[in-house]
């Protein structure tokens, strides 16, 4: 079988697991015990933390270790809306943000605040334009993501932080779970104060996240107990789960560079067998997008038939976000480009990992061209 469905998971390096392993065997001290075992725990965690402020380019003590990308961005919201509510309570964010920070915001309004959702381009891109005309006296959050997981966009991180150090009272926050290692990442440039991050994303473990804050930024816990994170996520540390996360980010950071131009060629050799397929239409932008997405849409094929008749072929691939994959609604990140609602129905993503190679996307794309003239005389959206 071959595994194109990276944005949703991707395996976990061997030297993971390994690492894993190895702390699961011999450091499973509490690292708040005060005995040999408990040092030997908090000296692996000192030593993660160091490896994953290195590879962000911040100190130690803004990273905090989390559950997950879910959890660093409901921390990172909430934590900031409980905080300065008594300052604002409007919130911007974008109408592609994955579900854990849309819900959020949601979930927020239920509890008075207000939130303005920018639209975006055909590109799935935000405009800074859109966020000056959003922005309003009480606006204490901004929240963009930085790479969408669907169609790959790259928003202009760079330019809104900037702008943003206007508004020093406003917080700028960043969901950079599919940007980690496949596009340069520049936290204290940007200006960004809190970023989250996923392990399982790049081929670390699953259950496992950071949330980046920036020093002296005080936001509210999520989750109040015996203090660990400096108070800001109590609960015993998943030692396990964050040296394996510290593997992968280590593994992650130094093949950055060979990997992105490795995948942005991959990527090209998948639009462009892509574009001989008849009436293929692709959904990623051109520019500026991530190395490892490709979203397309074969018009009049029902993505769900498509993605098991490459199953059938041996290709894993998705339909969307792997947790609204379920859903039989379009996709809203895809609307929300301006994207028809036939071609959203009929949208696949391809996601690339670091195992992937030129042969696999041969086969793929030997498959796709399989599948579609076995379906297209029954096609039916
Ligand atoms: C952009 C983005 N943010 C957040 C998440 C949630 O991360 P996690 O699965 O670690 O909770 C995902 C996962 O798909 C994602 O793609």
């Amino acid at each position: 079988m071959i595994y194109l469905d990276n944005s949703a998971t991707t395996q976990p390096d061997p030297q993971v697991i390994e690492t894993m392993k190895r702390t699961m065997e011999t450091f499973y001290g509490n690292p708040s015990s005060l005995h040999r075992m408990g040092v030997e725990a908090e000296n692996v965690l000192k030593q993660a933390r160091q490896i994953a402020a290195q590879a962000l380019g911040k100190k130690p003590s803004e990273i905090y270790f989390t559950s997950g990308g879910t959890e660093s961005n409901n921390t990172a919201i909430k934590g900031v809306a409980m905080r300065y509510k008594d300052r604002g309570r409007h919130i911007i964010t974008t109408q592609v943000e994955h579900a854990s920070v849309i819900d959020v915001c949601r979930q927020l309004e239920e509890f008075g605040f207000e939130v303005t959702y920018l639209p975006v381009d055909n590109q799935g891109r935000v405009s800074i334009d859109s966020l000056k005309q959003a922005m309003r006296p009480d606006t204490i959050l901004v929240s963009i993501m930085h790479v969408n997981n669907e169609v790959g966009t790259i928003q202009p991180i760079n330019q809104i932080g900037t702008y943003l150090k206007l508004f020093p009272k406003v917080i700028f926050h960043v969901d950079a779970v599919q940007s980690f290692g496949k596009v340069p990442l520049r936290i204290n440039e940007w200006g960004i104060d809190l970023l989250s991050l996923s392990a399982h994303k790049f081929h670390g473990p699953r259950g496992i996240g950071i949330l980046v804050k920036r020093e002296n930024l005080q936001i509210e816990p999520l989750l109040k107990g015996g203090g660990q994170e400096g108070g800001l996520r109590s609960g015993t540390e998943n030692i396990p789960g964050i040296a394996g996360m510290a593997k992968a980010m280590r593994l992650a950071d130094e093949a950055a560079s060979k990997e992105i131009i490795r995948l942005q060629k991959l990527k090209q050799q998948l639009i462009s067998g892509l574009e001989e397929i008849n009436g293929c239409e692709i959904n990623t932008p051109t520019e500026n997008s991530a190395p490892h997405i490709i979203n397309f849409s074969i018009p009049g094929m029902k993505a769900e038939v498509l993605l098991h008749a490459l199953e059938a072929e041996g290709f894993y691939v998705s339909t969307r976000s792997a947790c609204s994959a379920k859903s039989d609604e379009p996709s809203p990140v895809l609307l929300a480009s301006g994207i028809p609602v036939e071609r959203a129905k009929a949208a696949l993503r391809i996601s690339l990992g670091k195992s992937n190679t030129e042969e696999e996307i041969d086969q793929f794309l030997q498959a796709l061209q399989r599948c579609v003239k076995r379906i297209l005389p029954y096609r039916k959206v």
